[in-house]
């Protein structure tokens, strides 16, 4: 997946978005519903500009469904329009061609009144590494498009997707570095698997997994790891969650790494059912 963004890396992937944007109408940006701000590009209104944009909260079977309402909630407050999608089974997807429309429809109908023969909308699909990019592409173009490396700076030939007659889409998507601004953002990055764990401390990334579930969803960490307390401090749930899965060296006492390799897999392997690990309330 990952790469190291240096600041060339980022002027480059920019230019090419830039470049991008000149041939579509609606930019798709798409975030992890777990994290909706987080898995956003730091520069991205700028970057987008004024074009038309749909806010795509993707991996919404992963998600807490009643914080992605209040995230739908939060955005339509700030004047952006989201749609909840599941881009792995396609749920969701087929109001996205209807809602870009609208989106585009004043841009349309002066075209049309100037003369200009009606053509299907053209979209483009942003956002940082492992969001979701190439699944959604995958699944709104019915067919196995080859991955593109997530690496900045890898120019393709461009080809258009037809998703119905309504809507083309650009085979290759925009790839966005992440927010590298604060220890939180970059937590929650790592623990939905958005960037390496070798960036972040393993342990470290567990710690704030722990920490941030025990205080959100302390009955899912109760029943998933036989807790009966989750009111004691992040350390000593989490030895108690070593002690519990036998994550232990020598002498009985707890293996600290593979307690966090533990707890990382289990979240992303969904083993703890649907979390969002980001509310609209840490912003107020
Ligand atoms: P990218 O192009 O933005 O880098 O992301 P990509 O499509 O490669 O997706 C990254 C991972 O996220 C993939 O999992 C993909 O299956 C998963 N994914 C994408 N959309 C959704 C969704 O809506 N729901 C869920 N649950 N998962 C989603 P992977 O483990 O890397 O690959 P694989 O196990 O699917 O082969």
């Amino acid at each position: 997946m990952q790469i190291q963004w240096f600041p060339g890396h980022m002027a480059k992937a920019r230019r090419e978005i830039t470049e991008k944007l000149k041939m579509i109408d609606v930019v798709f940006e798409l975030v992890d519903a777990r994290i909706p701000l987080s898995s956003r590009n730091p520069m991205i209104d700028e970057i987008v500009d004024h074009k038309p944009r749909l806010i795509l909260l993707n991996k919404t079977d992963m998600a807490d469904r009643v914080i992605t309402k209040e995230w739908e909630e939060y955005f339509g407050e700030r004047d952006l329009k989201t749609a909840t999608v599941n881009s792995k089974t396609g749920q969701g997807l087929e109001k996205i061609p209807d809602m870009a429309r609208e989106l585009v429809k004043a841009k349309l109908e002066k075209m049309i009144e100037k003369g200009v023969k009606p053509r299907a909308v053209r979209a483009l699909i942003l956002g940082i590494p492992n969001v979701g990019k190439s699944t959604l592409i995958n699944r709104l173009a019915n067919k196995k498009i080859a991955k593109t490396g997530d690496r900045p700076g890898i120019t393709q030939r461009q080809q258009w997707i037809k998703v119905g007659k309504e809507l083309e889409l650009l085979d290759t998507p925009g790839i966005l570095w992440p927010k590298f601004e604060d220890q939180t953002t970059g937590y929650r990055l790592a623990v939905t698997g958005a960037i390496k764990d070798e960036i972040l401390d393993f342990g470290d990334i567990a710690f704030f997994a722990i920490q941030y579930l025990k205080e959100a969803y302390p009955e899912k960490l109760m029943e998933r790891y036989k807790l009966t307390d989750t009111t004691a401090p992040p350390l000593q749930v989490f030895e108690e969650i070593g002690k519990k899965r036998g994550c232990l060296i020598k002498g009985g006492e707890v293996d600290y790494e593979k307690a966090a390799e533990l707890i990382l897999r289990d979240i992303r392997s969904e083993k703890l059912g649907p979390v969002s690990f980001e509310r609209p309330a840490d912003y107020e």
